[in-house]
């Protein structure tokens, strides 16, 4: 977000904060991907799009969908020089009616392989598996490029009960029976290679079940998730189906430590396929498994919430009126979120319960110079921006006045050091920016903690330095021209350059305390100074100094610089400041003619 922003102090209204009364109103304030596999008319059947309630209560309760079926091989490739994208198309068209994620399910599975395919193997070749495959792969990703941002690129490839070493793999006829020419789990990663090769931007997923909990099953996938990822293969995330009842498999504890081992490779985890499956009779369950279920749905969202990188959690389907359970585990069902009259069970009430009341999770890396991003220490008055922390306002609040000084509490927002509010420039559920009080010089660390709608996060103790200076850039990237303004006020650019001589407003944060003190969130009225020592070099040449202090007319906590271009440069100068022994970011620089 802008945080150049601070230079220009657009206020605007903060937004009374709204109970959520849908999951995905919930959901975008954490920010979490809430989806539910979906149908149009695939397989010839009535498209379900057309159900008044069936659509209404899709856009309205997520803001992802998959297709169930309509994606798969025998839907949407039903014979080898057909491709039938349409019931597919309805779904990507109805998504972004709606303003709703789509994720793309599957393109390589043992199961769902049309009649001509597994005729075709019989006789085939490796090396003709290896074209159809490709060929099925890349006209599928191809036709969804942009449109469709993940995939599950290969599912269920690991067998139920693995033993022996590495990865043992599900027969298939893309993997043995002929398969595609590869050994081991060279299949995988080719369908990997074709499927980045063709949409280099979507984000593709191994899919699997089982390994929610911890077993053999896991710890297979693991060895070639951690292979994929040492060599390069383009992967970028696993999907956990959850298939799940209530008898509490997985624990919570053993669903943290597969999220976990997986996000410590850099790939994320998607919940694909969640339902909760029950007993019934005559289709209808008790009141105590409703519950049991309920509470279910919203540990495993605890779970989700809890580890970040667990970016998504969908569900497999929506309403109990269509469900795959029932058909496939004999004596369950009503394992989703809403009944088959499209009533929201105890299940969404407990979902949206923990999105509201799982403490955000804020990292200490995460919290950065507003202008230069460096992560590590906080000086008093310095800018900072807050990545990531999971729970806040879902559209961007940006600052407003509280009397005379900039509020501490933007929509329920609130950033604590050593429970001392900060004023905020921005606030945004995954990014806000705050000015660390002045209150924090002379300690050797602060701690922080940050609070969404009266939830707090754990706290993370920082170091504290007396300066920390980062030089704000124009694009707001944190390298590049600087946000530097020329004698005229004018904004310095390569086709604005300074003269060499002439003098540039340079714009920081992170320049310590101010002599005479300075109030938090206050605007500074007039000139001033700092109370540490201030140099700055162009070109690498010690640069004059003319004045450092506030920067009138903007909050307390930018720093601005009025420097002096050494004579004898000319074009784009890198430009640097140094707070006291401690010098802003390299990469700044400002345009002299
Ligand atoms: C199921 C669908 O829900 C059914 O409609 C279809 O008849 C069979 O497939 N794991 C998966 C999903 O990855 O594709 C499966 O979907 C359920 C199990």
């Amino acid at each position: 977000m802008c945080t150049v922003r601070v230079l220009i102090l657009i206020l605007t209204l903060a937004v009374l904060h709204a109970q959520p009364a849908t999951l995905r109103e919930a959901a975008d304030q954490r920010p979490l991907l809430i989806g539910a596999a979906a149908n149009a008319d695939e397989y010839g059947m009535a498209n379900r799009l057309n159900e008044p309630q069936y659509a209404s209560t899709l856009a309205a309760q997520f803001n992802m969908l998959e297709a169930e079926n309509a994606m798969k091989w025998s839907s949407i490739h039903p014979s080898q020089s057909t491709y039938n994208f349409g019931p597919g198309d309805k779904l990507v068209a109805f998504a972004e009616a709606h303003g709703m994620k789509v994720r793309g399910h599957n393109l390589l599975w043992h199961s769902n392989n049309p009649d001509w395919v597994n005729t075709y193997a019989k006789t085939a070749t490796p090396a003709q598996m290896s074209a159809v495959l490709e060929d099925h792969i890349k006209t599928v990703v191809v036709h969804y490029k942009g449109k469709v941002f993940a995939w599950d690129v290969v599912n269920e490839a690991i067998p139920d009960n693995p033993s022996g070493a590495g990865t043992p793999l599900r027969d298939s006829i893309w993997y043995n029976q002929p398969g595609i020419g590869q050994t081991g789990t060279g299949y995988v990663e080719q369908a990997f290679r074709w499927a980045h090769e063709a949409d280099p931007n979507a984000l593709l997923f191994y899919n699997e079940y089982s390994i929610e909990g911890p077993g053999a099953k896991f710890d297979a996938m693991l060895n070639m998730l951690k292979d994929f990822v040492a060599r390069g293969v383009p992967i970028h995330g696993v999907g956990f189906q959850m298939h799940i009842d209530t008898n509490g498999y997985p624990s919570s504890a053993g669903l943290a430590q597969n999220i976990q081992k997986v996000t410590a490779l850099g790939l994320q985890v998607h919940f694909t396929e969640l339902d909760v499956r029950i007993r019934v009779s005559n289709g209808t369950a008790s009141a105590a498994d409703l519950q049991s279920q309920a509470a279910t749905y919203q540990r495993v969202t605890t779970v989700c919430l809890q580890n970040p990188g667990c970016t998504a959690i969908q569900t497999w389907g929506f309403t109990d009126k269509y469900s795959w359970i029932p058909g496939f585990f004999s004596g369950f069902g009503a394992a989703l979120p809403f009944d088959a009259s499209y009533q929201a069970k105890p299940a969404v009430g407990a979902m949206i319960d923990a999105m509201q009341t799982v403490a955000p999770v804020l990292s200490g890396s995460a919290v950065v110079n507003a202008a230069s991003y460096a992560a590590g220490a906080v000086a008093p008055g310095e800018i900072v921006t807050l990545f990531n922390v999971n729970y806040g306002p879902p559209s961007i609040l940006e600052a407003v006045f509280d009397g005379s000084v900039l509020s501490s509490n933007l929509g329920s927002t609130r950033v604590f050091f050593d429970g001392i509010p900060a004023p905020f420039i921005y606030a945004l559920v995954g990014q806000s920016s705050v000015v660390v009080p002045y209150a924090v010089a002379g300690k050797q660390d602060t701690v922080m903690q940050y609070e969404y709608n009266g939830v707090r996060s754990n706290s993370v103790t920082i170091p504290v330095v007396p300066s920390a200076p980062g030089i704000f850039s124009l694009n707001q990237s944190g390298t590049g021209p600087g946000a530097t303004l020329n004698q005229d006020y004018s904004v310095n650019s390569a086709a604005n350059p300074v003269a060499a001589g002439g003098a540039v407003q340079v714009f920081a944060t992170g320049g310590g305390t101010i002599v005479g003190g300075a109030t938090d969130g206050a605007v500074a009225t007039g000139a001033g100074a700092q109370t540490l020592n201030v140099t700055a070099t162009v070109g690498g040449l010690p640069a004059r100094v003319l004045y450092a202090g506030p920067a009138p007319q903007l909050v307390n906590g930018v720093l601005q610089v009025n420097v002096e271009i050494p004579q004898g440069l000319s074009g784009p100068q890198p430009l640097a400041i140094n707070v006291d022994g401690r010098p802003s970011q390299p990469g700044i620089t400002v345009a002299v003619r």
